[in-house]
């Protein structure tokens, strides 16, 4: 018993949780995902998945996404990255509705599977049945060799190093990742990006790695408001644009390792209810970097403020306005909007971590809950 808790602590590389090791290591996972695949001064993507099948894809009529839990969230990011890059409609499913929707999909279809594992039941009936009516099926897996990589037509691996922490944090980034890559790829080809907008997109998307590590210097900071707000019963996280997704996955972590009770919800919509529930108690973390709708998140803080409630906000390095409205600020490095929720989410996993660990609850295998999901 000894020695495999000495193994434990080996593999955890010095760190308390996986969890925590698995945040750390997202500046690397997220090269080792672009690397060889981005290739700037050639100003090409190669990713031998979408390249046979750059016809097939480029031509697509429409893109349905299905995956479920975090790599759901990475699918609603997607969403926004492919239609902005790439000016192809995309829907985005949980595998569980989809399975059973009799759901219209056509031979011109392609359908884009996210899933860590490889492994979960409902994405691989999903994708089972998009393939009975002729789809083309696209993976998105980190487990090579999983099911579905084998199930799928063509796919691209994350590669972003096995995760043991049950509350996935390395494959979400590394995902989105992938899927902008796959994005910039099609616009390339497909026309619908200029080429010095698609240089400068490949250039930013080497400093993201950098830019994360310096998000994780925060993390020191954030343990400090996580013990101010440890105690809270409700948390509400908002969020709009390309970070509506990420303040789903920010209330996600807190649910899954804290058990205390998060919604997430696009800034917008906290008027049509959520809203109600705000008062001195309330903690409310809203993502208002300076691009992407910054001056209507900002009046969304100001709707909080004046309701007394507590405002965390997740802001861009050197910002004044939000700052001033906001109980306290964690910053994050400036980028394009497209690849802010590299950078956003690093700090919402952190919050949810310390959080959990300050109330003793177990980080890495929280109770009710499968690293994957292989039943229904
Ligand atoms: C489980 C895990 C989640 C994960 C989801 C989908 O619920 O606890 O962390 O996001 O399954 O898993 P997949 O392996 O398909 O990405």
């Amino acid at each position: 018993h000894e020695l495999q808790m000495n193994l434990e602590q080996i593999e955890k590389g010095g760190f308390d949780h996986f969890m925590l090791k698995e945040i750390y290591e997202q500046p690397n996972a997220i090269s080792d995902t672009f690397r060889g695949r981005m290739l700037p001064e050639k100003g090409i993507i190669r990713m031998a998945g979408v390249d046979n099948n750059i016809e097939r894809i480029s031509n697509a009529k429409r893109i349905i996404i299905v995956a479920c839990g975090t790599s759901w969230h990475a699918g609603l990011v997607a969403e926004y990255i492919f239609e902005e890059l790439a000016r192809i409609p995309v829907e985005v499913e949980y595998a569980s509705e989809f399975r059973y929707r009799n759901p219209i999909i056509s031979e011109k279809d392609v359908v884009i599977a996210i899933s860590q594992s490889g492994e979960t039941a409902d994405t691989m009936a999903a994708i089972q049945l998009a393939r009975e009516k002729g789809a083309f099926v696209f993976g998105v897996c980190n487990v090579v060799g999983s099911s579905i990589s084998r199930e799928t037509h063509a796919g691209a691996y994350t590669h972003a190093g096995p995760e043991i922490g049950v509350a996935s944090t390395k494959a979400f980034t590394t995902q989105i990742t992938v899927l902008t890559l796959m994005a910039l790829k099609l616009a390339k080809h497909m026309g619908t990006i200029s080429n010095s907008d698609f240089q400068m997109h490949l250039q930013e998307l080497e400093r993201i790695p950098d830019k994360v590590q310096k998000a994780l210097n925060s993390d020191e900071h954030i343990r400090k408001i996580a013990d101010i707000y440890k105690d809270a019963t409700n948390c509400l996280y908002l969020g709009r644009g390309f970070n509506f997704p990420v303040a789903l996955e920010g209330a996600l972590k807190l649910k899954e390792i804290s058990y205390i009770h998060a919604e997430g919800y696009p800034a917008a919509e906290m008027k049509h209810g959520p809203i109600a529930l705000i008062d001195e108690q309330m903690p409310v973390v809203v993502i208002a970097t300076r691009k992407g709708y910054y001056e209507k998140v900002v009046s969304n803080i100001q709707e909080i403020k004046s309701r007394k409630g507590k405002i965390i906000a997740i802001v861009t390095d050197g910002d004044t306005e939000v700052r001033e409205l906001a109980d306290h600020v964690i910053e994050v490095p400036e980028t394009m909007e497209s690849m802010s929720p590299l950078l956003t989410t690093i700090p919402l996993q952190l919050l949810s971590y310390h959080i959990a660990v300050m109330l003793g609850k177990n980080v890495d295998q929280p109770r009710n809950l499968a690293k994957s999901v292989t039943v229904e």
